[in-house]
């Protein structure tokens, strides 16, 4: 049975190390990301002016990068860190021209398959980000199942008393 991992080519009888599971540091995301903007400086002789997507693009930290942002869409929505959905970031879209997004940066040279590669494992490798729910998203609304008890423990309805008896 396939264990799913790729595995590096090795000399008969040689350790094999499964190559997806090396972590990716995040200096070589900065690295990658430095190396595709300098590209794109280099060949116009001007830096980018990244203020042109109303808001936030930043990779001197993962903060940064985790926090930026163009035109209302997270570069790196939290829903797809660290599960394997790398690929459906925008910023991943972006790179590579794929799934409805213009191809970044503007114009090119773009980024390199072995650059995606290294910014597609750090995403993977990333701590997944759990799913909120709207129990602990609103504090105001108490779950459900805790303002409900079993018929059972309430027991049969008490008969009124006389005095509220009547005919009707
Ligand atoms: C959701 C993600 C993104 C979208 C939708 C997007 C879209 C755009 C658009 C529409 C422009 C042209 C703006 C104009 O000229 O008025 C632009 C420019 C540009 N974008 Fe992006 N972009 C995204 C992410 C990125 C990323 C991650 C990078 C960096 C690798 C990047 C690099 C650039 C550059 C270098 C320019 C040209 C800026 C200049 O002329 O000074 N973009 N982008």
């Amino acid at each position: 049975m396939s264990s799913g991992l790729a595995l590096a080519p090795t000399p008969q009888g040689a350790r094999v190390e499964p190559i997806a599971s090396q972590p990716v540091p995040f200096s070589e995301v900065k690295a990658a990301m430095d190396a595709i903007i300098g590209r794109w400086t280099a060949q116009r002789g001007r830096e980018p002016d990244l203020d042109v997507h109303f808001g936030d693009i930043r990779w001197g930290t993962p903060e940064q990068l985790l926090n930026s942002n163009a035109f209302g869409y997270d570069l790196i929505a939290p829903e797809l860190r660290g599960n394997g959905r790398a690929d459906e970031t925008s910023l991943i879209r972006v790179l590579t021209g794929t799934g409805g997004m213009p191809r970044m940066p503007l114009g090119g040279p773009y980024a390199t398959d072995q650059e995606v590669a290294t910014i597609r494992n750090w995403i993977n490798g990333l701590p997944p980000t759990p799913r909120k729910s709207a129990a602990t998203t609103e504090p105001g609304l108490a779950p459900l199942a805790s303002s409900l008890r079993p018929v059972a423990a309430v027991g049969p309805m008490p008969p009124a008393p006389a005095s509220h008896r009547r005919l009707v």
